[in-house]
């Protein structure tokens, strides 16, 4: 296991949710700053990572992979083989505390890399505690598509930009050596305005690379934040930087004051008339996130169901149509496939427009996250902060392990849960979930209304 993923596994409790609060504080560093660029060009360059170490970074904090993301080292850079798109590499800022990068807003994040550019950049914020005991850790990631902003610039033997090379030549770019060995080649790297990252700056723990959509290895040699962008040329073929796209509001807790929400994915047909009947026992309203092919399926009963819990008042919300990791998928047009045929079979099962989404297994990616905010107006992008880990433990000789994890993550500031009903070991334990919430004194009701959205409580 990563040292991350320990820090994840030992994380804790609350912070604010933020998304709201992050924007306006973003929104007010970029007016300021604004009225006095000279002072910027004062700060120095930012170097995160030029990967000398196999486990620290330039500013002496780790770095390292997660999800069993195959990394090979040496002194200079790494290199990446990917084989899910959940699969990440964190270069820190701090290990424990929250870093600022006020004094760099103006700035650009630079990567220096080659291979693949089918991959995600985020930069990760740490939670409002800067605690990584709290939940959740790392915090809020706000990321963009690696592909849009690479800067492909041709050089020659002696470093210079190259007239002789034309579009026909670079097409052989992957066979071209390292973009620091001798000859004629092309070097990679993304320019990214730090001000398209949109989370609180004065609090990040991390950049990370991840929701590969390729098995193509991707080799990193230099992170770091940098004051310019090299000026559009025939080069680096009249490079710009494009423009932010909107992609929705990722969110992992509920920010309405003392309030708990269940967001309850996939289920067995069989069990959901239990889960209906033990949510009436104990009066509260949840979110369920359903898969539009179970809707399609009379054998399933779903459309049914998930009529009778509308009535109920219970949130009905989206989850794919099919359940892929959708940020792994290799085109844009299959992302599309996935949104729009769970809007338009929730449309005419249900008679519902949700905008929200939660993603299959939490994967996210700038990908996925554009395509929403495309097909849905400023979509919710719902992970979660409680897991009652039932994937875990549920078929297992220690059931009851849901339990502990669900208190662990309680008590660590989670309040955005995801569960299932699957097993039905998860769905005996939902009473006692509930009335673990109800003697936390929180108050249980649906994702939109613990997000101050949804209906009248
Ligand atoms: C590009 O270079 C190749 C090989 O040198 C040449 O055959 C081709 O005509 C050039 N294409 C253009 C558009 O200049
Ligand atoms: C299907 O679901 C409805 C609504 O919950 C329920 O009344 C009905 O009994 C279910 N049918 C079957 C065959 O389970
Ligand atoms: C979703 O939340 C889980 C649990 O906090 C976390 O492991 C995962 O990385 C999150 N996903 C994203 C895209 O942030
Ligand atoms: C749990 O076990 C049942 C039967 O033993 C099996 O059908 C199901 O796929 C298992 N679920 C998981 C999540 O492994
Ligand atoms: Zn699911």
């Amino acid at each position: 296991m990563s040292v991350l993923a320990v820090a994840i596994f030992l994380s804790a409790a609350t912070g604010l949710v933020h998304q709201l609060v992050e924007h306006s504080h973003w929104n007010e560093l970029r007016d300021g700053s604004n009225k006095s660029p000279q002072k910027q060009k004062t700060i120095p360059p930012l170097v995160i990572d030029t990967f000398q170490d196999p486990t620290l970074n330039d500013l002496g904090f780790w770095h390292g992979s997660g999800e069993n993301l195959i990394v090979e080292h040496s002194p200079g850079f790494v290199r990446f083989t990917p084989t899910d798109p959940d699969q990440n590499f964190h270069t820190q800022f701090d290990t424990h505390g929250c870093f600022s990068l006020w004094p760099w807003q103006n700035q650009f994040l630079h990567v220096v890399f080659e291979g693949t550019d089918k991959f995600s950049v985020s930069l990760n914020e740490h939670n409002a505690e800067c605690d990584p005991r709290r939940r959740p850790f790392p915090g809020v990631p706000d990321t963009v598509e690696a592909a849009r902003y690479v800067m492909r610039t041709v050089v020659s033997d002696h470093g210079e930009p190259s007239q002789s090379r034309n579009s026909t030549t670079r097409q052989d770019e992957s066979h071209i050596p390292a973009w620091d060995a001798p000859g004629s080649y092309s070097k990679t790297e993304l320019y990214i305005p730090m001000s398209h990252f949109h989370i609180a700056q004065n609090r990040v723990v991390s950049v990370s690379f991840h929701g590969f959509y390729t098995h193509e290895s991707v080799t990193l040699h230099r992170v770091e934040i940098v004051p310019m962008v090299p000026s559009p040329s025939p080069e680096n073929e009249y490079f710009k930087i494009p423009s932010k796209l909107p992609n929705g509001r990722l969110v992992f807790r509920c920010s309405r004051p003392g309030s708990f929400a269940f967001g309850i994915d996939d289920g067995q047909p069989q069990l959901a008339q239990q889960v209906m009947e033990i949510l009436d026992r104990e009066d509260v309203r949840v979110t369920f996130f359903v898969v539009g092919a179970g809707l399609r399926d009379p054998e399933t009963n779903f459309t049914q169901v998930y009529r009778e819990m509308l009535q109920k008042g219970h949130q009905i919300a989206l989850h794919s149509n099919t359940h892929p990791k959708m940020e792994g998928l290799p085109t844009v047009g299959e992302i599309d496939d996935e949104i729009l045929q769970t809007m338009q079979i929730f449309k005419e099962k249900l008679n519902v427009e949700s905008s929200y989404f939660r993603p299959p297994y939490g994967t996210v990616g700038a990908r996925m996250r554009q395509q929403l905010a495309q097909h849905l107006p400023n979509p919710y992008i719902v992970n979660w902060t409680v897991d009652v880990e039932d994937w875990l433990w549920a078929n297992t000789t220690t059931p009851e392990k849901q339990l502990e994890a669900f208190t662990n993550s309680v008590s660590r500031g989670g309040n955005l849960a995801v569960m299932h009903y699957v097993n039905p070991t998860t769905v005996q334990y939902l009473p006692q979930f509930i009335q673990l919430v109800k003697s936390a004194g929180m108050q249980i009701m649906r994702i939109d209304q613990c997000l101050e959205d949804g209906p009248p409580l």
